[in-house]
């Protein structure tokens, strides 16, 4: 076989046979199809599309360029949850040890964020000692012992994925769905959870800018996922503002630890009492929304958490430690009305600005940093009341103040988002 050949086949708006998908995603894996070649056909991926037999075969094509997890040495239905990637988006630190604090094991490999999201792993670094490495067999005790682990992708989990997402992040084919769905199913398939949770976040904040296009995505994976034998069940969430108070690793982790303790806004809890809700029915655990907010109130989630946080070299002590950051500048309303917009993008754009995110993969963190919003779309300001307070360890001018309160819409209108807008199953 020729790549250019398939190049042409797809660029033609022909479907590949499964024989052709493999080869093309096994030669590039192993160096054999150039880069440039792939960046092509990713191309004519994005304006062609891809039927679904084909998105199935490029998810398992890539899958079996790496290692499979073989978690049946722990008890029980093992669950995973992704997200499709948001600003302040601390669910996983929550939902994960909420959820094996009911007796269902987590295990769980997370990433790294970029650009204006934020990444599970960054925010467990945020905790002073906290190992995101660790080996299958000690990833697998972990989760025999305490329910719950959380750790970074190892390198060989879907090594064309590696190399494919990195291609398309610079040829702007990144946001077409066969591709996103392939990717994150490949690698969700390979780290053995036998019930996955997706997370397809909605809005501008997101990949996904529309209900029907997350809607479509949630259907591709949860089909993927399905046509390989996993309890797989997406959710559409609000991704129009931030998830939460709290953008920024330092910040995040304590805003989870709020939330576990039953000190944070009741909108979050709750939204993280129906998530768990629904991953915990999918390992045939059915219970009431009213259970499981007492148990994460009371400490349950919490006491999992530690035990993780430990169990991987973090530092308890360090854990509860308010933000360092030397600057806490408060922004606050120069009207009084209700709080009608808090655009996610940009805010998580400006909280990258003083280290909070990435731009590119080689930078490096201030996990102290970040932004908390006092105030959430739908409640009411008055006039001089603190909506947010921006943690930096740099002066802010005005001129970025000014950008920051321009963004802040308030006005007469008071608006309910909804965090959970749709269930694909
Ligand atoms: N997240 C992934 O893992 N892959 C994509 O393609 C997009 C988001």
């Amino acid at each position: 076989m020729r790549a250019v050949d398939l190049i042409q086949k797809k660029r033609d708006g022909l479907e590949l046979t499964t024989d052709e998908i493999q080869w093309l995603i096994e030669s590039y894996a192993s160096g054999k199809v150039p880069d440039y070649q792939m960046a092509a056909w990713a191309m004519a991926v994005y304006f062609q599309g891809m039927s679904t037999r084909e998105t199935k075969d490029l998810t398992m094509a890539m899958v079996a360029t790496g290692d499979q997890i073989d978690l049946s040495a722990i008890q029980g239905i093992k669950t995973d949850k992704h997200s499709t990637g948001g600003v302040g988006d601390k669910v996983t630190l929550i939902l994960a040890p909420l959820v094996a604090s009911f007796g269902v094991p987590v295990a769980k490999m997370s990433g790294r964020g970029l650009g204006h999201t934020g990444g599970t792993l960054d925010k467990l670094e945020a905790i002073k000692g906290y190992q995101i490495e660790q080996a299958q067999d000690a990833f697998i005790k972990q989760v025999q012992a305490i329910g719950l682990s959380v750790i970074g992708q190892s390198n060989q989990l879907v090594p064309a994925d590696k190399l494919l997402y990195a291609l398309r992040d610079v040829t702007a084919t990144v946001d077409i769905i066969p591709l996103i769905a392939s990717s994150v199913m490949s690698k969700k398939i390979a780290a053995g959870a036998d019930a996955i949770l997706l997370d397809v976040t909605v809005g501008q904040g997101a990949f996904m800018k529309t209900i029907e296009e997350a809607e479509e995505l949630a259907q591709t994976m949860v089909d993927l996922g399905k046509a390989v034998g996993r309890q797989t069940v997406a959710v559409i969430t609000d991704m129009s503002q931030p998830v939460g108070q709290a953008i920024g690793n330092r910040l995040e982790v304590l805003e989870a630890i709020a939330i576990m303790k039953g000190q944070a806004r009741e909108d979050v809890t709750q939204f993280i009492c129906e998530l768990a809700q629904i991953m915990l029915g999918l390992a045939g655990k059915e219970e009431d929304l009213k259970t499981i907010h007492e148990h994460l109130i009371k400490g349950k989630a919490l006491a999992k958490f530690e035990a993780m946080v430990e169990a991987q070299g973090g530092d308890l002590s360090d854990l509860h430690r308010p933000s360092s950051a030397e600057f806490v500048t408060e922004i606050t309303a120069e009207e009084a009305g209700f709080i009608e917009e808090l655009p996610a993008l940009a805010f998580g754009l400006f909280a990258m600005k003083f280290g909070a995110g990435r731009s590119v993969k080689t930078d490096s963190l201030d996990y102290e940093s970040g932004i908390v919003f006092v105030k959430k779309v739908g409640d009411r300001v008055n006039k001089g009341e603190i909506i947010a307070k921006i943690y930096s360890n740099q002066k802010l001018n005005d001129n970025l103040l000014t950008n920051f309160k321009k963004n802040v819409k308030i006005g007469t209108t008071k608006n309910q988002p909804k965090d959970i807008i749709k269930i694909i199953s």
